[in-house]
């Protein structure tokens, strides 16, 4: 018998040791949390992409009275731009959260089948997606969406 030990890097910046590409992506992610709909949760969360083209698009959280069929605002967001730019490859994706009438003080951190989604429109392109959590104190700042889901299934996988 062995152990394995698998380590995560993150990087903990303050918002303004960033630079502005950083900046200005958490800054459109933050915006987004206006335009979730949360009526059950009142729990808001904004994501914001950057593509290869430069272009970026954001996304919120949108709930529903059949809980399960609402979806997270990376979701939102990961498919959309899959959806407007199938042949671009997402850069980085920035998300904060807001409840309770401001935003959470520590980095959010996504949930798993955001991760699992993220992961793969990593391995699609090829490219690593840099990963941007926003907490008033503090971002996380992770080079690639795989330091996100350790031990992943991913396509290759299913190859056996
Ligand atoms: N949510 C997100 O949109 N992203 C996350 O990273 C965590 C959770 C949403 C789902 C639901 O609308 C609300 O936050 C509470 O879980």
């Amino acid at each position: 018998m062995y152990q394995k030990r698998i380590e995560t890097n993150i990087a903990v910046y303050r918002f303004d040791e960033l630079d502005a590409a950083d900046q200005a992506l958490l800054n459109k992610a933050k915006e987004q949390v206006a335009k979730s709909y949360v009526p059950y949760s009142h729990f808001h969360v904004g994501a914001a992409v950057r593509l290869a083209n430069g272009e970026v698009l954001a996304g919120s959280n949108q709930e529903n009275a059949a809980y399960p069929s609402g979806l997270c605002a990376e979701r939102v967001t990961l498919f959309y731009a899959n959806a407007q730019h199938p042949e671009v490859p997402v850069r980085a994706l920035a998300i904060a959260g807001w409840t309770n009438g401001h935003f959470l003080e520590q980095p959010i951190t996504p949930c798993g089948a955001c991760r699992q989604v993220l992961l793969e429109t990593e391995t699609r392109y090829g490219q690593d997606i840099r990963v941007l959590l926003y907490g008033a104190e503090c971002v996380y700042v992770l080079e690639r969406a795989s330091d996100l889901l350790p031990l992943c299934f991913v396509r290759d996988s299913l190859e056996g």
